[in-house]
């Protein structure tokens, strides 16, 4: 089969991205362009997120030795409270730090230039107290902002390239980038970074939902324009990642189905 063009522009963009002596790098955009550093749904309907700490009892050891994709998932109640801990254990805001006279959000992930690009959207079914539907996490508020009401598991199995293993899951996070508030300081370069943030993210989710007891697996297939039209997202952020977390059903080999 010949090689796509995608696989040449993926090249060009790392040449042109790459920091090169002879050459400056990009200035930052214009001083005036400030995006906003948080998503907000205003009018959404919200729901308070019980578990706002790290009360998370395995040792990290532990959950590093566990840890690996779950394929196989009971759908059984989730307490609210857990859903809240994974999310605010994974990516919520555990304060704010003050350097050279700019304050920056304080996160359990590092993100270039401490811009923190992402944001995150769950799609949940039977989380107890909570109606399943699509939200978007409001990270300072600790709260889930409706988005979508009634279930988005079968639609989201649909985009994810029928992957049937979302079915079962309590939690699908879809992580999303607003790609302009770090690429405005790091121009080309800032989009590498977007990804990184995100692998980071992703593996907070990963460690934090075995450390809890529950099943991860990461989906990076899915129909990009059609994900970011079901998540009803402004044009400048797009859906990067998919983690979905679930009670694990049937164990599964040590080594696992090796898919995606
Ligand atoms: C970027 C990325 C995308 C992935 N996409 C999928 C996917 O679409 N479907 C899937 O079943 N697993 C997916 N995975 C999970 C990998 O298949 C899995 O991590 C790998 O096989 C190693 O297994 P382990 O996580 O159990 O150690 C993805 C993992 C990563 C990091």
């Amino acid at each position: 089969m010949a090689r796509s063009k995608e696989a040449d522009v993926a090249r060009l963009y790392h040449l042109q991205s790459s920091h090169v002596r002879s050459r400056t790098p990009e200035p930052p955009f214009d001083a005036d362009l400030q995006p906003l550093r948080f998503r907000t749904y205003v009018g959404s309907a919200r729901t308070r997120l019980p578990g706002r700490d790290f009360a998370i009892d395995a040792p990290l050891g532990a959950a590093l030795e566990r840890r690996r994709s779950i394929r196989e998932f009971a759908l059984r109640p989730m307490p609210l409270e857990t859903l809240g801990r994974l999310l605010h254990a994974s990516y919520g805001v555990r304060g704010a730090r003050k350097l050279d006279e700019e304050w920056f959000v304080d996160r359990s992930t590092p993100s270039a230039g401490g811009l923190y690009p992402l944001e995150i959207y769950v799609a949940t079914q039977a989380v107890e107290e909570l109606p399943d539907g699509l939200y978007h996490y409001d990270a300072r508020a600790h709260e889930l902002e409706l988005r979508r009401e009634g279930p988005a598991h079968p639609a989201i199995t649909d985009l994810t390239l029928d992957q049937d293993m979302v079915v079962n899951t309590n939690v699908v996070v879809i992580i999303t980038a607003v790609p302009f508030r770090t690429m405005r300081k790091y121009g080309q370069r800032g989009y590498r970074y977007l990804w990184i943030d995100a692998g980071h993210l992703g593996q907070n989710l990963y460690l934090v939902a075995t450390a809890m007891g529950l099943g991860p697996v990461a989906i990076g297939g899915f129909y990009d324009d059609e994900l970011k039209a079901f998540l009803a997202l402004p044009a400048e952020e797009d859906a990067m990642y998919v983690v979905c977390i679930g009670q694990p059903g049937t164990t599964e080999g040590p080594a696992g189905p090796q898919r995606g």
